[in-house]
């Protein structure tokens, strides 16, 4: 079992929409001590307004520059953290970068037909899954971004099947120990 002090200081989860980063996040986050961000709820909260009505009033490359800043924001103000980023973050160049430099970085992959039945009930708050094809849209998503999460994460954590986001969290944990 890995020793919570021997941990990297700041901990990044990425992957596709409905992965699980959020509650993964928070449970590594307790089980290691350390504080807990979620980046979409930083930027929600910062500019006052939920993620679809920023895609829908600004468009997405305004939602991009925020999601950039407010990586680079969060992560200034904390030396030690567990951060849940959004599914696009890898997106860019500069983020990936920014992440290989300055966080641990997990991908949670999850199987795409395990994520399309997590997505079924949640697409009003993923702007990007509105449309009416929005299954063939994701799966040309999920297809373009797995080299980008391959290229950024230091632990490509696979996931295990059915077991409970504790679980999950102890198996990164203990992939982590083991990198
Ligand atoms: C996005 C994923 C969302 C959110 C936004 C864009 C993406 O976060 O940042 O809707 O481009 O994949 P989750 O991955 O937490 O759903």
């Amino acid at each position: 079992m890995t020793f919570f002090h021997e941990l990297p200081p700041r901990i990044a989860l990425i992957g596709f929409m409905g992965c699980g980063k959020t509650s993964i996040g928070k449970r590594l986050a307790s089980l290691s001590g350390r504080p807990f961000a979620d980046l979409d709820a930083e930027i929600e909260g910062s500019c006052g307004l939920k993620i679809v009505d920023i895609f829908r009033d600004r468009g997405e490359s305004s939602f991009r520059e925020l999601e950039a800043e407010t990586l680079t924001a969060i992560t200034e103000d904390h030396a030690d953290l567990v951060l849940s980023c959004g599914g696009g973050i890898v997106l860019s160049r500069s983020n990936r970068d920014f992440l290989r430099e300055n966080y641990l970085t997990v991908w949670i992959d999850v199987p795409f037909d395990e994520l399309m039945k997590r997505l079924a009930g949640e697409r009003t708050d993923r702007p990007l899954l509105h449309s009416g094809d929005y299954a063939e849209k994701a799966r040309a998503l999920f297809l373009a971004r797995r080299p980008l999460y391959e290229e950024t994460a230091s632990l490509h954590h696979r996931w295990s099947g059915g077991g409970t986001a504790e679980d999950e969290a102890l198996a990164v944990l203990k992939g982590i120990g083991e990198s």
